[in-house]
């Protein structure tokens, strides 16, 4: 499932001195069982957009379609949006700081509760999701302020899974983690990739997109300024002071310049990396 975004404006406070438009004629589509990454400045509107993608934030002009649901200011007062929050689930920047019931497993059924399902099937529905994000039995009935940063982060985006979304946003799912949590955060999201859900990160996080984005989005002051792949992006953001090219890149295009012959865009890990440099020692050696 894929969304598309048509000629999107939205502005906060509109009344008042302070108002401030924070999407401004904004196109662009995201595919069914794309990896795309949004970026872009603090202030910049990617989190104001992704809002629009499940219609928590309705749009002042323009529309969402995402399968046959249309988010717009003439359809604000829809019953059917509250539908749509099944097929996107947003998980938010510091998820973990809604997390509020007594016990793991009650935090996450919370989620399918609001869909009508009750008791032991929606307990059971949590505890599959709780799978998914890596939590077992021994968790269940725990109180979600005694675990880790990292635990309650999987315990909140269980609570999104639950609900069995097929588009997953992620808003800065990184952010605070530390680097063996990130990982195994990139790792789950990269899985339910791979199960076919279409995912959508939020992140200032250049390596993160040079290793896992397919497409990146990246927003200017309410603009979309770039669409592309990653690599295209790094060739382009050098314009741009607070978003840096990732250490990765310029060492490999620092090799070519000094004439080793790499194919930078196909460059997105290390080992990429090493892999290349073998393959060139070899036929140099
Ligand atoms: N609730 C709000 N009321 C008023 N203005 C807001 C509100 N939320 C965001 N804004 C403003 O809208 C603009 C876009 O904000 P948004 O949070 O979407 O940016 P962002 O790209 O997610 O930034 P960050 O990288 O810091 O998370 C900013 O100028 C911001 O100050
Ligand atoms: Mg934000």
């Amino acid at each position: 499932m894929g969304i598309k975004v048509n000629n999107v404006s939205y502005t906060y406070q509109k009344k008042a001195s302070t108002a401030t438009l924070a999407l401004n004629d904004v196109s662009l589509e995201i595919y069914d069982n794309d990896f795309v990454a949004l970026v872009g400045e603090t202030g910049s509107g990617k989190s104001t957009l992704v809002q629009c993608f499940n219609g928590l934030i309705i749009p002042d002009n323009g529309e969402i379609v995402v399968d046959d649901f249309i988010v717009s200011y003439k359809n604000r007062k829809s019953r059917r949006l509250k539908n749509l929050r099944k097929r996107v689930g947003l998980v938010f920047q510091f998820p973990e700081y809604q997390l509020f019931e007594e016990t793991v497993e009650k935090d996450v059924a919370f989620g399918v509760k609001n869909f009508g399902l009750k008791g032991e099937a929606a307990l059971e529905k949590a505890h599959q999701a709780l799978d998914l994000v890596g939590l077992d039995s021994s968790y269940y009935q725990r109180p979600p302020f005694e675990l880790s940063g990292g635990e309650k982060r999987k315990v909140a985006i269980a609570g999104v899974l639950v609900i069995e979304p097929d588009i997953l946003v992620f808003d800065e799912p990184t952010a605070g983690l530390d680097p063996e949590s990130s990982k195994e955060l990139m790792a789950l999201i990269t899985k339910l990739h791979e199960q076919g859900k279409t995912i959508i990160v939020v992140t200032h996080d250049m390596d993160l997109v040079n290793t896992y984005a397919k497409r990146v989005l990246m927003l200017d002051h309410g603009k979309l300024v770039f669409s592309g792949t990653p690599n295209a992006l790094f060739n382009h953001i050098q314009n741009y002071d607070r978003l840096d090219v990732p250490l990765l890149i310029k060492v490999a295009k620092k090799l070519k310049e000094k004439g080793m012959d790499l194919p930078v865009e196909g460059i997105h890990t290390i080992d990429d990396l090493l892999t290349y440099i073998k393959k060139w020692r070899e036929n140099h050696v």
